[in-house]
């Protein structure tokens, strides 16, 4: 029972054997909570095989209802021997309780078809829980490499499954545009594919000689936002500008900065790195992404919209004698008061239709944008100067949370790159800087993970990085754990033992805590030193 992850707050085992499903169990759902009951009946019912028939069953019932009293994303779960009863605070909370009652259910119960002669006993217990922080999150680039739909819809059944709530998904890079925008066909037409891609770190020799690339048509993210959403997952997506561009200036020449490059003859950026190339600071370039936020919030409903902002190298703007008048027109002091100029201007467009500007910690410089919130990415510090700011904030420094970044300093890691962080490391991470003050600290909205996929060529090498890491984080986002040193690491090992077996029936190909396998090394790829600097520098 005490292998449930992310730890529950409070676990109470009761008097007894245990509750067992079986063909007359039925599920019993107060009105408010038939999302859960059909999410338990589509994953129970195709793991055990069981009806789990609507209504009161007569070997036991699963019973699922609402109670206010409780958090709101918060779940109590009461396993007796004639049923189980789970009540959320809110339909968010009640489907949170619905991953733990699975997990109790052993890791069979995370397969789509039942095993011959399983039994399906659950240990009489309760369990009330609710997690730390609002914000628990996952960004995924689907930019450096594409990955198709199917694939974002699993990570949204993966995240679930560790009670995860954000999918930052960051849709457009220089190396791939991966969003449909219907009034700029080329944004995909040219700017979702490459001829080539570098293979391993930008300084490698190799090159995979094919095309790459895909993009999510507009009915494709409106599939992805509902299937996130009836798992209580609210997408926030990320057009990044006026950095990480150059695709869509490939797409679309003007965009660029014509009086110092021949845009025209730019293509989508088949290798890793910052890119030169970047968004002219014209009235033609803020119209155009206005039209492709005004599609962009038609298809995600969150309140957050990320609008990166980050690593946007100033070179071409100081050479540019039209970047140049439109600094001394708006009476700018330099580039940096540019970039900011840039920000603020889809601040107050995202404020005036309702929603919230979120961007990377770099949108610090020159001036934070007024009600902006801040993924603090490059260390601790752009989240605490926010945070003191007034600003919201989401850690996600890179020395703790970077997924992408090696988690063992063996030569036998595939392409590794950044710092060594292993599953202990991301375990002892703690979003909250301690030097805030409480009103301060209560600006951190929470965390996420990053998963940036430069060196990541395909789902397999994805989940190779991820897990088991994302489940010390999602361990990190949930619960109440102490203070880094006083953190239990042991006991959360012992726990990942039934974890790495329901990852197995999930069929995840994650990093075996003795290594990888020999078909997850990449022999002769080139990463980057340890403790070199990050992937993309
Ligand atoms: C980032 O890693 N450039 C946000």
């Amino acid at each position: 029972m005490t292998d449930v992850i992310p730890q529950p707050r409070q676990v109470t085992p009761r008097e007894g054997a245990f509750f067992e499903l079986g063909p007359d169990t039925g599920i019993a759902a107060a009105d408010g909570t038939g999302p859960t009951e059909r999410w338990l009946r589509a994953t129970l019912g195709a793991a055990t095989g069981l009806p789990l028939a609507p209504g009161p069953g007569d070997a036991g019932t699963v019973r699922l209802s609402l109670d206010g009293d409780l958090d709101a994303e918060g779940y109590r779960l009461v396993v007796a021997p004639d049923g189980v009863d789970l009540a959320g605070g809110s339909p968010a909370g009640l489907f949170w309780g619905a991953q733990t009652l699975r997990q109790l259910l052993g890791p069979d119960a995370f397969r789509r078809a039942p095993l011959p002669g399983r039994r399906w006993r659950l240990p009489l217990t309760c369990v009330e829980d609710a997690p730390r922080f609002r914000w628990r999150g996952l960004m995924l680039d689907v930019a450096r490499h594409f990955m198709p739909k199917e694939g974002v819809l699993r990570y949204l059944d993966l995240m679930a499954a560790h009670k995860l709530n954000v999918l930052h998904f960051h849709l457009t890079d220089d190396q791939g545009w991966r969003i449909e925008i219907e009034r700029y066909p080329e944004l995909t037409g040219t700017g979702s594919w490459r001829a080539r891609t570098k293979y391993g770190h930008r300084a490698s020799p190799l090159w995979e000689d094919k095309p790459h690339g895909g993009f999510y048509t507009q009915d494709d993210i409106r599939e992805i936002v509902a299937y996130a959403a009836e798992r209580h997952i609210t997408v926030v997506p990320e057009i990044d500008v006026p950095g990480h561009s150059q695709a869509a200036i490939a797409a679309y020449p003007e965009l660029g900065n014509t009086d110092v490059v021949d845009t025209a003859s730019l293509t989508v950026w088949d290798t890793w790195g910052v890119c030169e190339n970047v968004l002219a600071p014209t009235d033609g370039t803020l119209r155009f992404y206005e039209g492709v936020f005004e599609e962009l919030l038609e298809l995600f409903p969150s309140q957050f919209v990320h609008v990166g902002g980050d690593e946007c190298p100033k070179g071409q703007w100081q050479r540019s004698p039209a970047a140049q008048a439109r600094i001394s027109e708006l009476g700018l002091a330099g580039e940096d008061e540019l970039q900011a100029w840039f920000i603020k201007h889809f601040d107050r467009w995202l404020t005036a239709r309702g929603r919230r500007l979120i961007g990377w910690d770099e949108i610090l410089e020159g001036g934070l944008a007024e009600g902006a919130a801040v993924s603090s990415w490059s260390g601790y510090a752009g989240g605490v100067a926010a945070a003191r700011a007034g600003h919201d904030v989401v850690m996600c420094p890179e020395q703790q949370v970077y997924l992408d970044h090696r988690q063992a300093a063996g030569e036998d890691e595939p392409v590794p790159i950044g710092f060594v962080r292993t599953l202990e490391d991301v375990y002892r991470f703690e979003p909250v800087p301690p030097e805030l003050t409480p009103e301060e600290a209560a600006h951190v909205l929470g965390t996420q993970a990053n998963v940036w996929t430069e060196v990541m060529e395909t789902q397999a090498r994805v989940d190779y990085q991820v897990f088991p890491r994302l489940a010390a984080f999602a361990e990190v986002a949930w619960s109440a754990l102490p203070a880094p040193d006083e953190r239990d690491f042991d006991a959360f090992e012992r726990r990942m033992a039934a974890h790495y077996r329901r990852l197995d029936a999930l069929g995840v190909a994650y990093r075996p805590s003795g290594g990888p396998l020999p078909w997850q090394r990449r022999p002769g790829v080139l990463g980057r030193p340890i403790d070199g600097p990050p992937p993309n520098k």
